[in-house]
């Protein structure tokens, strides 16, 4: 077949935590396949990613999900025109598994191999959802490794407005949720003991009064803890629903606040949610409230394009691939990558 009239078929390929996921689009936002390994029902009885489990993991998973991806597409490898793999941030061993097989895809097939910032690949997943959806925007990526305030300028062009300065918006949904007794991962199990709660108790809102788009979510982790200790010694009776509906109230008006400001500041007329946080409802609520009083377009990726997947990583590899941003065999993992 014509290479020019089925478009541009990029794989992207996703370890660098705990999922392995390949994916093939055409032309960026066209999804032809995105198969997610999980490995969740491994590391959950650890209570979290154990990482040299989690490389073995991706290693004995990896064949069989490029594979897979290959078969739902429909696709063979000679018609594809990149590879394109996560290379940071993320855990070096897990991360380094799907290196080496984009690698030797790459070369085996003599097309470009190209490494993608898996913090910009959340941000792509929106790319995929959105199909009118260009720069200029603001970008709110909350997942379990990261926080992030980002100005998207370009498809190339990106500021990090604002971080964590602690914990990621997640990773205390997880430990919160862990100290609730509620298991691994604590997001989605913690969002939905939630539901049934009130807001009976006052946590901080971590920085939400300074002069800044920076985050912190350890004060309201251990006012949270604290307050956990403190009802558990007094044998007096609580609500765990309570707690969980206030702290994730928290955290949920704290990033409103902060995207709202650095919108304002910004002078962007559209925020863009991403990264497996997204996936929460009440968030996702809260944002499209505020966002309908302000005039602001909210937009957010359906759920499995929130948490991680190698079609988030196949687009942005898409972008690359048009600016010519090819990597060569020397390609490295890059444990904590930067994003601008
Ligand atoms: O983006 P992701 O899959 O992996 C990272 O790059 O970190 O995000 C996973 C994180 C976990 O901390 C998980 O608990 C959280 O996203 N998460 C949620 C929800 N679904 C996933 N947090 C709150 N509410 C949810 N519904
Ligand atoms: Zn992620």
């Amino acid at each position: 077949m014509d290479m020019k009239t089925e478009g541009v078929l990029v794989m992207g390929i996703e370890t660098s935590c705990d999922e392995t996921s390949v994916a093939i689009t055409r032309d960026g936002r066209e999804v032809l396949s995105n198969t997610i390994l999980s490995q969740i029902d491994i590391h959950k009885r650890y209570g979290g990613v154990v990482p040299e489990v989690a490389s073995r993991a991706h290693i004995e998973a990896l064949t069989n999900v490029i594979e897979e991806s290959l078969n739902s597409a429909n696709m063979t490898l000679d018609r594809l025109d990149a590879i394109a793999v996560t290379y940071g941030p993320g855990l070096v061993g897990a991360l380094l598994v799907g290196i080496g097989g984009a690698k030797a895809l790459a070369m085996a097939l003599g097309i470009p191999l190209i490494g993608v910032n898996h913090i910009k690949g959340h941000i792509f997943a929106n790319f995929i959802e959105h199909k009118s959806l260009e720069p200029p925007f603001l970008s709110l990526i909350v997942s379990g490794g990261h926080t992030h305030l980002v100005d998207v300028l370009a498809y190339d062009d990106m500021v990090v407005l604002g971080r964590t300065k602690d914990d990621a918006a997640g990773e205390a949904f997880d430990k919160i949720a862990r100290a609730l007794g509620l298991g691994y991962p604590g997001g989605p199990l913690l969002e939905k003991l939630s539901l049934s709660g009130q807001p009976s108790y006052n946590f901080p809102r971590g920085m939400i009064k300074e002069d800044n788009f920076d985050f912190s979510f350890s004060g309201l982790k251990s006012s949270v803890l604290n307050t956990l200790n403190t009802l558990k010694m007094s044998g007096e009776d609580y609500n765990k629903a309570d707690i969980a509906r206030s702290f994730q109230d928290s955290v949920v008006e704290v990033l409103v606040e902060k995207s709202f400001k650095a919108l304002i500041h910004k002078k962007r007329d559209t925020l863009v949610l991403c990264g497996g946080v997204a996936a929460n409802k009440s968030l996702r609520l809260a944002m499209e409230k505020r966002a309908k009083e302000e005039g602001i377009r909210f937009l957010y990726p359906r759920t499995i394009l929130c948490t991680d997947n190698g079609a988030m990583i196949s687009c942005a590899g898409y972008y690359s691939y048009l600016a010519k941003d090819f990597c060569d065999m020397s390609l490295n993992a890059v444990p904590m990558l930067k994003l601008d």
